[in-house]
């Protein structure tokens, strides 16, 4: 067990990468959909919605629905390659991406971001990370890593979702033992509610040349159990119920 900034505990043979994180600047680019109207906003009510938010099914096809839309807006910052393709009456070219592509999601809450992403995204390679706060008192808890499952990631892009951005810490923390199998050429966070606390920490973390942050929504604060406020509360137990 290797003991990660005082707070922070990382459950597997860690080596630090070579480069420096905290030299980062706040220059990252970060996009919040929340500045312009799309239907994207009727989903994120939903989810939001005290009311509408208890239907399970409701808010994990919305979660699905909103990894959908991400997906796309995603793929159009991809490289893209001319394709000849052979019709039954002609051929014609069309441009597809070229990028190799892996997946990454944060267990449990990610999962139905993950399925929206995948819906799109069916030809890319799939990884997942566990992470979870474990208490020690009603209101500190350390974030334990104690799976991960990926492709190697070497010259690929990665993209990893994770549909609350609260501290940063969960999602860093993933990242960094999503490394042990490689450096991604570029990396794309996909996040749906984000606090700005966990927007400000991963422009400082993650190499900002290479990263880009999507957010649905960034709200103003966290509570004092690191929670987004207004946020939409926890969002794993509302996929899956409670703990
Ligand atoms: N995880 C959640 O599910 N909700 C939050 O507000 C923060 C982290």
């Amino acid at each position: 067990m290797i003991v990660f900034y005082a707070k922070y505990v990382l459950l597997l043979d860690f080596k630090p990468p070579i480069e420096d994180y905290k030299q980062n600047k706040n220059n990252m680019e970060v996009i919040d959909f929340n500045k312009q109207n799309s239907i994207l906003n009727q989903f994120i009510a939903e989810i939001r919605d005290v009311n509408i938010q208890k239907d399970q099914l409701r808010f994990r096809r919305n979660l699905e629905r909103i990894g959908e839309i991400m997906a796309l807006e995603v793929s159009k910052k991809l490289n893209y390659v001319t394709k000849e393709v052979t019709t039954p009456l002609g051929s014609t070219t069309i441009n597809v991406p070229e990028e190799d592509i892996v997946l990454g999601t944060v267990f449990r809450a990610g999962l139905p971001l993950h399925q929206g992403f995948h819906n799109y995204f069916d030809h890319c390679e799939n990884a997942f990370v566990s992470a979870y706060r474990k208490y020690l008192d009603e209101v500190n808890f350390d974030v334990h890593i104690e799976y991960m499952a990926s492709p190697k990631l070497d010259g690929k892009t990665l993209i990893l979702v994770d549909p609350m951005l609260a501290t940063g810490n969960s999602l860093y923390l993933a990242y960094r033992a999503l490394l042990l199998k490689g450096t991604p050429a570029k990396v794309h966070l996909c996040s749906v509610i984000a606090a700005q606390a966990g927007v400000d920490y991963v422009c400082k973390m993650f190499p900002q040349e290479s990263t880009t942050l999507w957010c649905a929504a960034v709200d103003p604060e966290l509570n004092s159990h690191a929670y987004i406020i207004p946020g939409l509360g926890d969002a794993g137990d509302l996929c899956f119920g409670e703990k």
